[in-house]
């Protein structure tokens, strides 16, 4: 087992009703009164559930500040930020999916950033966020993990450009997470939520065999599960037992535990991150498109795994190199069972030459991805190509 270190200090709140806990909360990570209401394109106005929280918060001063972007976008955060210096604001409360939480991640350290934060987030030497701004959440979306750890990813659509950020003072002070928030989530939604959670899995799973018994059943227990729940959450969003099952594996996909002591790979993530930069496709739906490809591209060194995940998580029996195959194309299928296309094409027209464009890009940042930090630019070029 390799050597590593864990620290997850998010205090969840999980289950429905508990809003009413809300103020002690809050105050137990913050002493004043003005917070910072951040949230999304206006779901919670039509939900209902900005006026919940709000009529929780009597006893506070709320800033609002509303239209934060699916792909939250630096210019509207820094905007943000700015806001919170001008209002000497102390405390964010975040209400929404990933985009918002990592949102708002960005602004609780861009806030006291002395410098263009967008140097941090090009990782340009000695740029990094110091102190954050205390910050706690309430999830509206089972998705990205982003409720219970220290990332997010940033865009700036203007330039095609779309980056990771994160550090442990990014970890939200507590999250809310309550599964009925699920209800009225649109199928697309709930589509891009449970192949997002099953992509977080595999990244630190479709790797090769490793010693850490444990995570390797965590893991499989994980895609299990939403295997199982799937179909019930997709075709209803209001089954309260299939919504907290899949918001339960959402955040154990990403809080930080399946990567204890193994490899992981996360090249699917990186490279699905450009085509969201460059085409606006859903965060989930880019993992789709690219995952099939780059596990039929690099089938070799992951087959030993893949047999593993066949047997286990698909329950496939048979001769080796058919259960691999077979593995690739059931996990295909599924993301299309959830109504999810599969190839570049399906989303946009412009896609000629856009392999060159992600394989330049990656050299230009000497980027060395997968489990064996070998992951080669033509390698990168032939996934994307494969994928159209
Ligand atoms: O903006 P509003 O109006 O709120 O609508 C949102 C948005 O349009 C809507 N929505 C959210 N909750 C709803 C709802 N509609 C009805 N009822 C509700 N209860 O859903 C849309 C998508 O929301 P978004 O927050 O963008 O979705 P998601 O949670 O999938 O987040 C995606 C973002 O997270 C990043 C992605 O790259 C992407 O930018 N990720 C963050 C990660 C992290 N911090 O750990 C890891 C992930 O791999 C991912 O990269
Ligand atoms: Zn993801």
């Amino acid at each position: 087992m390799l050597n590593f270190e864990i620290n997850n200090p998010t205090h969840i709140i999980f289950g429905k009703d508990q809003l009413d806990k809300l103020p002690a909360y809050i105050s137990k990570f913050y002493p004043g009164k003005k917070i910072l209401l951040a949230y999304g394109g206006g779901s919670i106005e039509k939900t209902g559930l900005l006026e919940r929280v709000k009529a929780q918060l009597n006893d506070f001063e709320l800033v609002l500040f509303p239209g934060i972007e699916a792909n939250p976008q630096f210019t509207t955060l820094m905007k943000a930020a700015e806001l919170i210096r001008r209002e000497n604001i102390g405390f964010i409360l975040a209400v929404g999916g990933g985009s918002v939480i990592d949102g708002v991640k960005f602004i609780s350290g861009a806030v006291n950033y002395q410098g263009d934060p967008w140097d941090v987030l090009l990782r340009k030497p000695g740029c990094v966020f110091g102190d954050a701004l205390p910050f706690g959440t309430i999830l509206t979306i089972p998705a990205t993990g982003s409720e219970a750890n220290s990332g997010a990813v940033i865009s700036r659509s203007e330039i095609h450009e779309k980056r990771t950020m994160g550090g442990p003072q990014f970890f939200p002070k507590f999250s809310f997470l309550d599964p009925t928030v699920v209800a009225t989530l649109p199928k697309r939604q709930v589509a891009n939520g449970i192949v997002d959670a099953y992509m977080h899995t595999l990244e630190q799973y479709l790797t090769f065999p490793t010693d850490n018994l444990l995570q390797e059943r965590q893991a499989e227990a994980i895609l299990s599960t939403l295997i199982e729940i799937a179909p019930a959450v997709y075709e209803n969003p209001a089954n309260y037992t299939a919504a907290a099952n899949l918001m339960w594996c959402a955040i154990h996909a990403l809080n930080g535990n399946l990567r204890c002591g193994v490899p992981t790979d996360w090249a699917t993530h990186m490279i699905g991150h450009e085509l969201t930069a460059f085409f606006g496709i859903d965060h989930a739906r880019t993992l789709a498109i690219i995952a099939p490809r780059l596990y039929e591209a690099l089938f070799d060194k992951k087959k030993e795994k893949l047999v593993q995940y066949g047997k286990r998580v698909w329950q496939l029996s048979g001769d080796e190199t058919a259960i691999a195959q077979e593995a690739i194309a059931k996990t295909e299928a599924f993301f299309q069972s959830l109504g999810m296309e599969t190839r570049i094409s399906a989303y946009t027209d412009e896609f000629a030459g856009i392999e060159r464009k992600i394989r330049q890009r990656f050299e230009e940042r000497s980027w060395k991805l997968g489990e064996h930090k070998d992951l080669g630019y033509d390698e990168v070029e032939r996934i994307v190509k494969a994928a159209i």
